[in-house]
């Protein structure tokens, strides 16, 4: 209550003090700001709140992992479809010390989980198991992973920074007209998939502006606040997602739960046209992606070819298709399966990627078992900060797609992920992202499911000088792979960049996904050559914060109610 009252008061203040901030927020009336141009230090998230909240912790001396952590925890509470503390995610952190470091808290299979547990009886994949209900939970990795990112590298008492989330759930906060809309189309599966009907079931139509209030998660985030990790994987909070389990077929177990550990991990570190890029390591695939794209992009002058270009984007669609058919072969948890990221990053590897690229015509994906792309009921959600000191934090985090397996865990009041489905059921199988995969993606106990998450920070002369990242399922790579070239190549502004009509091709199935407003004179062109586009909702929501000589850009994606926010 108190800290409500301080973030209003903050909140006032700010809007009287001529910041780059053009409007007053507050929990029940706030509009996203899209671009801010500050001095000290920024973030974006996908929702205002959760900004404001990030940036009031900057300015009270937190450092950006203070306020990606605070961030988060205020995600959970005003974007329940993607923020959480049921799922998981990974961080990528850059130190004014110069440590470049990155947090692994993807989920991970259950101790009970088996290889062919989402098969039926004649061997097929069942989709309708990885993607709902109890089954489809991986054990969360969340909680841990803001613990850890805490105890390694925070400045401000963790009570400070879960606070404001706290009081967003026990008060309330008028909800978006997006998020109006998801609640409403997802009421039916919310019924269908849990037995102890949550707050977000309502009899009648959710509306923009409507209040919001999740007492029991607020409970549950004072249980965190009272205990540390221990209050989420271990006593009150750990008896009721077995219980829900128990009550829903789940797999997890109380043991599973006290066993979850985050882990940290040495970043993917490359350089790019003498840029530095650090990024996500395996169990993403983010990063090997992300480096086997750039790699490839390398060896062109794609900057003379131009943005949107026919030249830039059929080579660009290229590069894609081949990083994208190694992610299926090659790629799982690096704890489990032995993965060639030497070999598959090699200058030499990638030149001979692109022996059979020939600038006037599609090469032909293989056709076996083509994956289908849904249109956009997906939801994953990245945060980018920076602070006054230097420090940069990039997160992605997601209980995969829109509200995960729809399951609130009984009186515990948060929505658990169904990020079971990103592993491989059975080679050939596409998962809800097209995505094809093999042994190295197989489901095993203690396992973590192979992520395209790839939060990304671009160093020039070893400082931040970009923190980026996306949902977007399978797009997510090609998004953040778009953004970066759009900026460094191409040379194009901030908001251009993120705002301007992506295209991703995926390897399978063998067409080129293109959002509204892409130009129609470089699809003819590339029809022509023998390419198929369909067009599709968002390709990523991407924040990007930018480093220049003298001030701090921070944009927020205009597909989203995503906001920017800063000093
Ligand atoms: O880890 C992954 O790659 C997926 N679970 C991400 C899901 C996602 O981005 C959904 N939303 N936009």
């Amino acid at each position: 209550m108190k800290s409500i009252a301080a973030l209003l008061l903050l909140l006032a203040i700010l809007s009287c003090k001529q910041t780059s901030r053009s409007q007053q927020i507050n929990p029940y009336h706030y509009t996203p700001v899209k671009r801010i141009v500050v001095k000290h230090g920024a973030i974006a998230t996908a929702n205002p709140l959760a900004s404001e909240i990030g940036a009031m912790i900057l300015k009270k001396g937190g450092n950006a992992v203070d306020a990606a952590i605070a961030a988060q925890l205020a995600l959970a509470v005003v974007y329940p479809a993607a923020g959480n503390i049921g799922g998981g995610g990974f961080m990528v952190i850059h130190l004014k010390n110069g440590k470049n470091t990155a947090i692994d808290f993807r989920e991970e299979a259950p101790g009970k989980a088996t290889r062919d547990m989402y098969l039926d009886k004649k061997g097929n994949a069942d989709p309708q198991l990885s993607r709902n209900g109890d089954l489809s939970v991986g054990v969360p990795g969340t909680v841990a992973g803001i613990f850890l990112a805490h105890k390694e590298y925070g400045k401000l008492p963790m009570k400070e920074l879960i606070q404001p989330a706290i009081d967003l759930a026990e008060r309330g906060y008028a909800i978006t007209a997006t998020e109006a809309r998801w609640l409403n189309e997802n009421q039916q599966d919310f019924k269908k998939y849990n037995t102890i009907m949550p707050v977000f079931v309502k009899e009648s139509d959710w509306h923009a502006g409507d209040t919001l209030l999740q007492k029991d998660l607020a409970h549950t985030l004072e249980l965190i606040r009272d205990s540390g990790q221990a209050g989420f994987y271990e006593g009150e909070t750990a008896q009721k997602i077995v219980s829900e389990m128990q009550r829903g077929n789940g797999m997890i177990t109380l043991q599973d739960l006290k066993n979850y550990q985050a882990k940290e991990r040495t970043p993917a570190v490359f350089d790019y046209k003498g840029y530095t890029i650090e990024t996500m390591p395996l169990p993403s695939s983010g990063g090997v992606v992300l480096q086997q794209m750039l790699g490839m992009l390398s060896n062109y002058p794609v900057d003379q070819y131009g943005f949107e270009s026919v030249k830039s984007v059929q080579l660009m669609t290229e590069i894609e298709r081949r990083a994208y058919a190694d992610r299926a072969q090659y790629l799982g948890d690096p704890d489990f399966v032995k993965v060639p990221v030497k070999e598959l990053v090699s200058e030499s590897y990638l030149k001979q990627r692109m022996t059979n690229y020939n600038p006037d015509y599609a090469t032909p994906s293989d056709s076996i078992s083509a994956g289908v792309i849904p249109p956009e009921s997906e939801e994953t959600t990245h945060l980018s900060v920076v602070d006054d000191s230097g420090n940069a934090v990039a997160v992605t985090y997601t209980l995969n797609n829109l509200y995960g397996s729809q399951v609130v865990v009984g009186h515990a009041g948060f929505f658990l992920n169904d990020e079971m489905d990103d592993f491989s059921a059975k080679p050939g199988a596409p998962n809800m992202f097209g995505l094809l995969g093999t042994e190295a993606n197989a489901i095993a106990p203690g396992k973590r499911m192979l992520s395209s998450m790839t939060p990304t920070i671009v160093l020039k002369n070893d400082k931040p000088y970009l923190v980026i990242g996306s949902p977007g399922g399978a797009t997510i790579i090609t998004s953040v792979f778009q953004t970066i070239v759009n900026i460094l190549d191409f040379n194009i502004n901030v908001s251009d960049a993120v705002n301007k009509p992506k295209f991703h091709e995926q390897w399978k199935p063998d067409v080129v996904y293109v959002e509204k407003g892409f130009p129609d004179s470089v699809k003819q062109a590339m029809e022509r050559m023998g390419y198929s586009f369909k067009e599709r909702g968002s390709i990523g929501r991407t924040e990007v914060i930018k480093m220049t000589p003298d001030s701090i850009v921070a944009v927020a994606d205009d597909r989203g109610d995503d906001s920017a926010a800063g000093y």
